[in-house]
């Protein structure tokens, strides 16, 4: 696939990191966000190394101006793919002398406005863009603007007691994703969900239970740029968890939750919480190629 100009939030770690630099190359032009400054220019530094060339904006992707203005910068080029990866994850707190377990409302509102609102702030933009740009001919894939992709994850296919707000923030934008790839690709704007096990990154190095399916960064990177070549709609990994999680779903909610709650994964009080208000690099900094 011909990516020449490529945006990706969530670029300072993890999964947008590695799938930026497995990305860089000469002729490439990258445009990396994240809210962690130090990291975003340890990534624009490996890009560079790579021969592409990188221009970082440090932001807070709730910041709807603030992603507006990055999303519609150099307007001249065509954006070949986005990558919206920037996310935050957390579960609910140890058990109380009840046994019952909450999320305070605090993580459950930033859960939903990086995670859902957030990746919306990058995709709304950029499919307004893409839909103006010229429609590439080239054989068998005739119809093409543009692709975009968000990381979801396999916990937007099921109910998870531990993580409520993550799995619902990543419900709504896989399937808000699926289903409105079925027009967007008769435009030549194609859409892509990511639905991924556990990724051994930053963000779940802290966990404190066994992690099943996890893979390592590269082989899940590896994995979603095979996807995005093939411009799956959904990409899934690895696909005997995506399966259990289907058939999970269908079951009566009180049997799934009598194993769910009895599981190690992600039971109270195993995840860190989300930081809030969140980004500590604010505000908005000036963009650095
Ligand atoms: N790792 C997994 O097991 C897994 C599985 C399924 C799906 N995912 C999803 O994959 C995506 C990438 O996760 P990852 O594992 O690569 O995590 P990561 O290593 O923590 O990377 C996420 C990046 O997003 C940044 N970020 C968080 N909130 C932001 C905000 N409001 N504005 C701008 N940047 C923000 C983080 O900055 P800070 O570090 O400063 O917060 C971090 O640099 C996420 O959407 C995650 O939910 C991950």
């Amino acid at each position: 696939m011909n990516y020449q100009t490529i945006f990706i939030t969530g670029a300072a770690s993890g999964l947008g990191r590695a799938l930026a630099l497995a990305l860089s190359g000469p002729g490439r032009h990258l445009y990396l966000a994240d809210c962690n400054a130090t990291g975003l220019e340890a990534t624009r530094a490996g890009c560079h190394e790579k021969g592409a060339t990188a221009r970082t904006t440090c932001l807070d992707v709730t910041d709807q101006e603030a992603m507006t203005r990055w999303c519609t910068q150099d307007a001249d080029r065509a954006i070949d793919l986005l990558l919206a990866c920037a996310g935050v994850t957390g579960g609910v707190d140890a058990l109380d002398k009840e046994q019952a377990a909450f999320e305070s409302p605090e993580q459950i509102r930033r859960m939903m406005a990086v995670n859902l609102d957030g990746a919306l702030n990058a995709i709304l933009p950029v499919m307004e863009r893409m839909r103006s740009q010229p429609l590439q001919k080239s054989g068998r894939l005739s119809r093409h603007r543009g692709q975009i992709c968000a990381i979801a994850s396999v916990a937007g296919l099921v109910s998870y007691p531990g993580t409520p707000s993550y799995s619902a923030s990543k419900a709504a934008l896989d399937r808000f994703l699926v289903a409105s790839g079925a027009y967007s690709r008769r435009a030549g704007i194609h859409l892509s969900s990511v639905c991924c096990s556990f990724v051994a990154t930053p963000m779940v190095a802290q966990n404190r239970f066994p992690m099943p399916g996890l893979m390592n960064v590269e082989d899940a990177t590896a994995h979603i740029l095979r996807g995005l070549v093939r411009r799956k709609r959904r990409i899934i990994c690895p696909s005997w968890l995506v399966l259990g999680s289907r058939f999970m779903d269908v079951l009566p909610i009180r049997l799934a939750e009598f194993y769910y709650t009895r599981q190690p994964t992600g039971r109270p009080g195993s995840m860190p919480g989300v930081d809030t208000p969140g980004c500590k690099d604010q505000p908005e900094q000036a963009s650095r190629t």
